[in-house]
């Protein structure tokens, strides 16, 4: 092995947003551009001379040609050993598993999680440390600061590895391990889960699962525990072969992008049970038969069932959400008496948390759901969780859901994103409401009563460090709330988020549609906020 120093220069615009580096396939094929990253990714990092980085991704177009030049960096920066899924393939909560089982140094997951793939699509990259979670931003801002400031990169001169095959190779001095993609991770659920229950369930023939992998990477997966080990008809997954491209389709999981799925949950011989997962298998969505579970709802109902659950049933730490996600699980913990935690978006703010067992289960609205198994949200483990409740409670997922809001209340709740926002439009939305932020509690606006406005900030409980400006809260007198934020993790113009959540206590005002059961507080955003003025849109792109 040669080892080779390839001089480059800095790369403009090489800041990981909410979730690691994204962008356009075409803006990672250019000369050096990968490489200038994943070498600022070991400048930023000390100490794993000989050690071991886990290396991974959701399959998407880009896979395999990026896992071998970062194998060849790895080498050439002095790694001892990597360990990499076959055919590239290791779903984020995989990749966070194998990182905590096998001790490694840290890990890089290739993916650009739920956004679209293929020549035209987007790729990503982000670094997850040695407990197995996102690198945090003292991490990525060292990252980045390398980025501006790069002047070579290391890499060897040795063949592709064969990633086809498990077993042992060397490149120089490092040795390569192609390990099973499914293997670890099923093993965690496994010992999580009671799986004589839900096979016995799955296997009795009263009940039907259909698990839509999105043609993303959760379909080795689900075949692997759903199928193979759960004992359910080969039916039970549907676009279960991972494609480079999704096969053409937008693999986030939510009633928009999740079409077969919801076809197949609302037709009238619907199974009894739905979920999907997103490209890189940390998102889930759960349906009933005709009845879509909002993922607030589904964090909640979590840990107000997590008894029924051998995992979890000496019981919770804590729990955490991230802030735009409803306060569904708040009243859960409140009557569990256990500590909730509200932290900016980002799974990374979990981490120290979870580190730390203050909290056992999190999530957020964007359909991610998790808990201290792994460091990552996990959307198989979710269905698996939702799956074992089902299986001791033997009730619907409506019933279920409806006994819930009888207990807590329900929080009405709902995500308006605007995509592909001018982003000048959108920064200027969102510079205007920050200065009237001290003008609007008070307000009377549409007989609506403002009782905060502040800009969201976060002190970490564990180590202190602070997040500011994490998105605009607007606190209404009867607890309503608004929330606007502008994504981190779209590659084209700007994304507004806008959430909104209203909390009904009388069941008897629980069947209202929510959209129409939000629609003051719709109103209210835009009078607010300007949406129509300032993008130029009448609706938006996704509703969740
Ligand atoms: C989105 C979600 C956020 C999630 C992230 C990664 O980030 O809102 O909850 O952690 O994707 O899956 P955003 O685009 O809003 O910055
Ligand atoms: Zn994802």
């Amino acid at each position: 092995m040669n080892l080779i120093t390839t001089p480059t220069a800095p790369i403009a615009g090489q800041r990981p947003g909410t979730s690691g580096l994204r962008k356009k396939v075409e803006v990672f094929k250019q000369p050096g551009y990968l490489e200038n990253f994943v070498q600022s990714i070991f400048y930023a990092l000390e100490g794993f001379q000989g050690q071991t980085l886990v290396v991974g991704g959701d399959g998407r177009f880009h896979n395999d040609v990026a896992i071998q030049t970062i194998v060849r960096m790895a080498a050439a920066n002095g790694f001892g050993r990597v360990l990499v899924g076959q055919r590239g393939i290791l779903s984020t909560p995989a990749a966070s598993c194998v990182i905590r089982k096998h001790a490694a140094f840290g890990g890089i997951i290739l993916s650009a999680s739920h956004n679209p793939g293929g020549p035209d699509g987007d790729f990503g990259i982000k670094y997850n440390t040695g407990n197995g979670g996102p690198a945090p931003e003292k991490i990525t801002e060292a990252i980045y600061a390398n980025t501006q400031r790069i002047a070579r990169y290391l890499t060897t001169d040795t063949p592709d590895v064969d990633l086809g095959t498990q077993g042992s190779s060397q490149v120089g001095a490092m040795q390569v391990v192609v390990i099973d993609s499914v293997a670890d991770h099923a093993d965690l659920l496994a010992s999580l889960f009671d799986f004589e229950r839900i096979g016995a369930l799955l296997r009795g023939g009263a009940f039907r699962l259909c698990f839509d992998a999105m043609h993303a990477v959760t379909g080795p997966y689900a075949h692997e525990i759903f199928i193979r080990r759960l004992g359910a008809p080969a039916a039970s997954v549907i676009n279960g072969v991972p494609l480079p491209d999704f096969g053409g389709g937008h693999p986030d999981p939510n009633p928009t992008y999740a079409e077969d799925l919801i076809k197949v949950m609302f037709a009238s011989d619907a199974p009894d049970f739905g979920a999907a997962s997103d490209g890189d298998g940390d998102r889930n969505m759960i349906v009933g038969r005709r009845f879509i579970v909002t993922p607030s709802d589904s964090l909640a109902v979590l840990a107000a069932n997590a008894h029924f659950v051998p995992g979890y049933a000496a019981g919770l730490k804590g729990v955490a959400r991230s802030m735009p996600t409803s306060a569904a699980v708040d009243r859960v913990a409140e009557k569990l008496g256990i500590r909730c935690y509200e932290t900016p978006t980002g799974w990374k703010f979990f981490g120290n948390l979870l580190d730390a067992g203050q909290v056992t289960l999190c999530g957020e609205e964007s359909a991610g759901t998790g808990s201290d198994h792994v460091r990552e949200k996990d959307g198989v483990w979710a269905v698996l969780f939702w799956l074992n409740i089902l299986a001791v409670r033997g009730e619907s997922v409506e019933t279920i859901l409806r006994d819930h809001w009888r207990t807590y209340g329900r929080n009405y709740y709902s995500r308006h994103d605007y995509e592909g926002v001018d982003s000048a439009a959108a920064n200027g939305l969102v510079a205007h409401l920050r200065e009237s932020l001290a003008t609007l509690p008070g307000q009377v606006i549409d007989g609506a009563t403002i009782a905060s406005a502040d800009d969201f900030s976060y002190t970490d409980p564990v180590d202190g460090s602070v997040s500011s400006a994490q998105g605009i809260r607007i606190g209404l007198a009867d607890g309503s709330r608004i929330v606007f934020r502008l994504s981190g993790t779209g590659t084209e113009g700007a994304t507004l988020r806008v959430y909104l959540e209203r909390f009904e206590p009388d069941p008897a005002q629980h069947a209202v549609e929510t959209q129409k059961a939000l629609a003051p507080l719709i109103a209210l955003a835009d009078r607010l906020a300007g949406i129509k003025a300032r993008t130029g849109r009448d609706a938006p792109t996704v509703i969740t």
